[in-house]
């Protein structure tokens, strides 16, 4: 997707070098656009914890590349003792998004298997390109299959479709398209007038500072919103379907999110408003049944909540909002248990949120 009319992805080798990775640095984002290099896996372990990157089909693939520069740098002669190791390193960096793991442990598998083929490095940064281009793929179908529901509410209604968002599950989380956002920008690639309700997604602020931003870059017509809006919203008919992301979602359709989603999922099933989450392949988790017990929920340092970072017209500022003596607790994702979801949009169609649906989608997971 774009930004300034030109077209980038979120992360990249960079020109003339093929040691060196490059992401947009989406702590910056919207003030100021800088690019940060990794060039170890520490920096990838560093990128992922501190949020130079975040959004899962993204964690997942700059993981994938992390795993590559480790090999980079491999001094010794047990490769796979050191792959083992520096891919549990780097799967601790963050615990809620699946497709850190699922990322690791595919690319451990490969070097495993390929350890001892002297194009070892070359055929490692071939696979991890191929996670990359897959994770793009997804998105553009997830965004085909998502524009059908948009365009079938548009039918039936006439005139613009409202359409509320959490958090940002949009290109900057993925690759290009994303995944709340890919049938949105179809949509409007289409000609189906839409406007977007942007949580503003507190603490980080992911709605108001990225989701934001992009769909601006885009030029699609978006209202930020604080993240107690969207029940009233809700109430007053001014929310056509709710779509967004997942970090982790059970193979019976419970759903991780952003803190915040299950608020939003529950206003949606009082006023009848149908809610949707849009996902790759590569954040299912095959194995949990029951997300509220069996998801971790990652806990982030106190101060994003007691603190919030703004442009004061020149610089980036950080200012306190909340007092000295008071705790703070900053919970970064929530589970919205499956009955509340109207339907799974994923690379293969839409279903519903249930083990059934899931497998008849994805056969080969049974
Ligand atoms: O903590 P973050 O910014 O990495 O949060 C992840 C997300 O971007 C959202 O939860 C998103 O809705 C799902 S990821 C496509």
């Amino acid at each position: 997707m774009k930004i300034q009319d030109k077209h980038y992805h979120t992360i990249w080798i960079k020109e003339g070098n093929n040691k060196i990775i490059q992401v947009i640095d989406q702590r910056k984002l919207p003030f100021q656009f800088e690019i940060f290099d990794i060039e170890t896996v520490e920096d990838a372990f560093f990128s992922i914890k501190e949020m130079v990157v975040r959004g899962a089909p993204l964690i997942g693939v700059t993981a994938a590349y992390g795993m590559y520069v480790a090999l980079l740098n491999f001094e010794g002669d047990d490769v796979g003792k050191y792959i083992i190791e520096r891919a549990e390193y780097l799967k601790s960096s963050r615990p809620t998004a699946v497709n850190l793991a699922f990322a690791v442990d595919e690319m451990v598998e490969f070097i495993l298997k390929e350890k001892l083929n002297i194009d070892l490095i070359q055929l490692t940064l071939e696979k991890t390109n191929s996670l990359k281009e897959e994770e793009i793929t997804f998105g553009d179908k997830i965004g085909e299959f998502g524009f059908e529901i948009i365009k079938n509410i548009y039918k039936k209604k006439g005139e613009t479709v409202n359409i509320l968002t959490h958090c940002n599950a949009g290109w900057l989380a993925c690759i290009d398209w994303g995944t709340a956002t890919a049938p949105i920008y179809k949509a409007h690639l289409y000609g189906i007038p839409i406007h977007v309700w942007v949580d503003e997604t507190r603490p980080r602020n992911q709605g108001a500072r990225l989701t934001a931003f992009e769909l601006g870059e885009e030029n699609v017509p978006h209202t930020v919103i604080p993240d107690n809006t969207g029940g009233h919203l809700m109430q007053h008919g001014m929310v056509d379907v709710v779509i967004v992301g997942s970090d982790r979602t059970t193979i019976t359709g419970d759903v991780a999110n952003k803190i915040g989603t299950y608020l939003k999922a529950l206003a949606a099933k009082d006023n009848n408003v149908p809610f949707y989450v849009a996902l790759p392949s590569s954040t299912f988790d095959w194995k949990i049944e029951d997300g509220i017990s069996g998801i971790p929920i990652e806990q982030r340092d106190p101060t994003e909540v007691s603190e919030i970072e703004g442009w004061d017209g020149g610089k980036v500022q950080t200012v306190r909002l909340v007092p000295e003596k008071s705790k703070v607790a900053n919970y970064g994702f929530d589970v919205t248990p499956a009955r509340l979801v109207t339907g799974l949009i994923t690379e293969r169609g839409v279903c519903e949120a249930n083990k059934k649906s899931i497998l008849k989608l994805f056969p080969e997971k049974i």
